[in-house]
């Protein structure tokens, strides 16, 4: 019994990623592929936009009309982080470096800082939710950036170390019983509706209220330039990887 037919369009998230021209993948994981996307564009969605989608509405819990703030605007995760802020309400202020404020602004963020000439941590501006990919200010620092009750999502760490993001995510997380504001992070690989969350990402996209950002393509033959390139961290967008 399947509810898919041969030559039905999908896309996956897939458990443990991975670059192959043909892959097995359980039926549960599949979605449709969202009409108005290309294949190419198709596969920069599910990891990146499901983890921005965890982050800011189930760990975040982001109302609109809040205010929130993303680091790491430009880059794979930020750049889907932006726009569904944008389509959940929120007012949306990104951190990135002054060559991609265009980016992000027609992405929907009402205010861009300079992440070259600007600590967001030493603004006056408090905000409801921080959404932190870069991680790249500690994190009792970045805590000023927040409302007495806001909340500190814990998304990313700096580029080319492995095991940053995720001492940086329990660094957060166990500050949480000792600060006011609420410490959490999402988890997009334990997550049990993926295909849920790829079906609201489709119908996002297909109201035209997120569209992916893709930096580059790389033909199946030149990953080892893409993963150089991806690891570099100052991607716009995601890059992607074609037949
Ligand atoms: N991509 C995913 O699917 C995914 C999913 C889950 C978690 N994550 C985690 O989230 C983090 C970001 O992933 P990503 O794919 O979005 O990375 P990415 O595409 O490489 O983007 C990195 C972002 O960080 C910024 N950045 C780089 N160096 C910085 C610095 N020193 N200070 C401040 N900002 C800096 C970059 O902007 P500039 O161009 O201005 O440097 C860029 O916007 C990583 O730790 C990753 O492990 C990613």
């Amino acid at each position: 019994m399947t509810e898919f037919s041969p030559g039905d369009e999908v896309f996956a998230l897939l458990p443990e990623g991975g670059f192959a021209e043909y892959v097995s993948v359980p039926q549960h994981l599949l979605a449709p592929k969202p009409k108005n996307l290309s294949h190419e564009q198709a596969a920069a969605v599910p990891m990146a936009a499901i983890t921005a989608l965890l982050s800011l509405r189930d760990a975040g819990r982001l109302q609109p009309g809040q205010k929130v703030l993303v680091t790491g605007a430009s880059g794979g995760v930020g750049t889907f982080a932006v726009q569904i802020a944008r389509a959940l309400g929120a007012q949306v202020t990104a951190v990135c470096s002054a060559s991609t404020a265009e980016l992000v602004r027609s992405l929907g963020a009402a205010e861009v800082i300079d992440r070259t000439t600007t600590d967001f941590t030493r603004q006056d501006q408090r905000y409801d939710l921080l959404l932190d990919i870069a991680g790249s200010r500690r994190i009792r620092a970045s805590r000023r950036a927040l409302k007495p009750r806001g909340t500190f999502v814990a998304v990313g760490g700096p580029a080319g170390r492995w095991l940053q993001p995720a001492a940086r995510m329990f660094a957060a997380l166990a500050l949480g019983p000792v600060v006011p504001q609420r410490m959490v992070m999402a988890d997009t690989v334990r997550c049990t509706r993926k295909k849920d969350n790829l079906i609201t990402l489709t119908e996002l996209i297909e109201d035209g209220k997120v569209t992916p950002v893709i930096d580059r393509t790389y033909p199946f033959a030149d990953i080892p330039a893409a993963v150089r390139y991806q690891e570099q961290g100052h991607a716009q967008g995601k890059v992607v990887i074609t037949t």
